[in-house]
């Protein structure tokens, strides 16, 4: 059993045990205070009844005209919690509020181009590549930047799908070229 609710700052205190993982980022505190003090309504987190942390999920809402959309920044579930569906819970929880709320057109996220389970799950999800993005993460222990792949979900403000497209993979740009 797990309960959704929305990420407090407290809980910046108590994420470790999701946090040490090999794909998942720590940012700087200022940035977590960012997200929930302008989008409260996308940040979630994920805990069991007696109150251990087991994942979390921070988004916002960016862009003008017709490339509004949410954004997933961060999503992740401690290692002991994983194929539980509580991905799948937050990721709904946040393009349900990007496409209700928000009226974005599109949800989208960034995830390094090895991984691999993470692509899988998106385009279980409905997300396909929309562009790859060169050198847009640091190397992690050492080894050279790796490059994203930018992903996208239209949602219901989209019926004809014009925020996506068939051939992302092909399409390749660098951080610079890109607004985020
Ligand atoms: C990716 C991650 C968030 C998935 O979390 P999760 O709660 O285990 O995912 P869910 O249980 O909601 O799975 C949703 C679907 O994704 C797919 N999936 C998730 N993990 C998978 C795995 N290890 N192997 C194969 N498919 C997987 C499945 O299709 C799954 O649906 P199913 O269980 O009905 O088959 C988790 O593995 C994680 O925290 N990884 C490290 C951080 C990370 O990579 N975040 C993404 C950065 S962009």
């Amino acid at each position: 059993m797990s309960v959704l609710r929305a990420f407090q700052a407290t809980d910046l205190f108590s994420f470790n045990n999701i946090n040490l993982d090999f794909w998942t980022e720590t940012f700087s505190i200022s940035f977590y205070l960012t997200y929930l003090s302008r989008w409260p309504d996308l940040c979630y987190m994920q805990e069991t009844p007696n109150g251990r942390s087991m994942g979390y999920a921070i988004g916002k809402a960016e862009g003008s005209q017709v490339d509004w959309h949410g954004h997933v920044t961060a999503i992740t579930v401690a290692p002991e919690f994983r194929r539980l569906s509580l991905a799948r819970n937050m990721m709904n929880a946040l393009e349900r509020m990007s496409d209700e709320v928000y009226k974005g057109l599109f949800v989208d996220l960034f995830v390094r181009i090895s991984n691999q389970i993470a692509i899988d799950m998106y385009e279980g999800m409905g997300y396909s590549v929309y562009r790859r993005i060169q050198q847009y993460y640091g190397g992690i222990n050492g080894s050279p930047d790796e490059d994203a792949y930018d992903m996208r979900k239209p949602m219901s403000r989209d019926p004809h799908r014009r925020t996506v497209r068939q051939n992302g993979r092909d399409i390749v740009t660098t951080a610079k070229n890109i607004t985020m």
